[in-house]
């Protein structure tokens, strides 16, 4: 059983969602689809009734709060109306781009794991040049205040230099960081940054799963990559 995830940012309007969420259910109907975990998240204006058959739809984001005074943000209460169980926590474009603190995650997180959701927190570093104790630092740190023993966690590993950069981390430099995040407790893992439809089968032997930003962005191609993987 593998996890593979679409993130598709803040790409798509809620009728090219709605096209993109039809074309994939039809592409996975004739596949294996069913037996593993396929999980899309949406642009967050364009999330919607989580009821298809061969795949999930996740939040990019949560508030922690069932709802309240959090102008621009969603909470539980919307999450929950459309029986939505999967949350990507964490993104480094979250961290980077909008300021998410390792407080607001870990807030995040236990809001989550209080309210039963399948999380998919994401971690990695910054630069292609760390020693390793450097990288075992950063992933401390990235981890703390995390309970890997919730059994609904998985860690998506996603080194930030090869986020779009078209730059996929060698399977033996993501074997390295597996057994690292192994040791460290880290139980499911996934591994994001550049997926392509070339690397993705090879890279899903010795990871849980991937986690797709720009080649999940059309519906055919996340299909065709989900199809190359199982
Ligand atoms: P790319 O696949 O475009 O590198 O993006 C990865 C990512 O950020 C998934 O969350």
């Amino acid at each position: 059983m593998k996890i593979i995830a679409a993130n598709l940012k803040s790409y798509h309007t809620p009728s090219s969602t709605q096209k993109y969420f039809h074309t994939l259910e039809s592409k996975l109907a004739s596949t294996k689809a069913i037996q593993h975990e396929i999980i899309v998240f949406p642009n967050m204006a364009c999330l919607s009734s989580n009821s298809f058959c061969y795949f999930q739809i996740g939040a990019q984001n949560i508030y922690p709060a069932i709802n309240g005074a959090f102008t621009g943000e969603v909470g539980l209460e919307v999450i929950d109306s459309l029986g939505i169980n999967y949350i990507l926590l964490g993104h480094s474009e979250r961290r980077k781009i909008l300021g998410e603190s390792l407080s607001n995650i870990k807030d995040k997180f236990r809001f989550c794991v209080k309210n039963n959701k399948k999380i998919l927190l994401c971690i990695g570093e910054d630069s292609i040049c760390m020693s390793d104790s450097e990288l075992y630092f950063c992933f401390e740190n990235q981890l703390q205040g995390i309970d890997l023993n919730y059994s609904m966690l998985y860690i998506a590993y996603e080194p930030v230099w090869a986020i779009g950069s078209k730059q996929t981390a060698t399977l033996e430099y993501i074997n390295k960081v597996k057994h690292m995040l192994r040791n460290m407790g880290v139980k499911i893992c996934i591994y994001g940054g550049s997926v392509a439809l070339t690397n993705a089968k090879e890279i899903c032997e010795i990871m849980d799963g991937v986690l797709i930003g720009s080649a999940s962005l059309e519906a055919n191609n996340f299909a065709s990559i989900i199809e190359e993987i199982i």
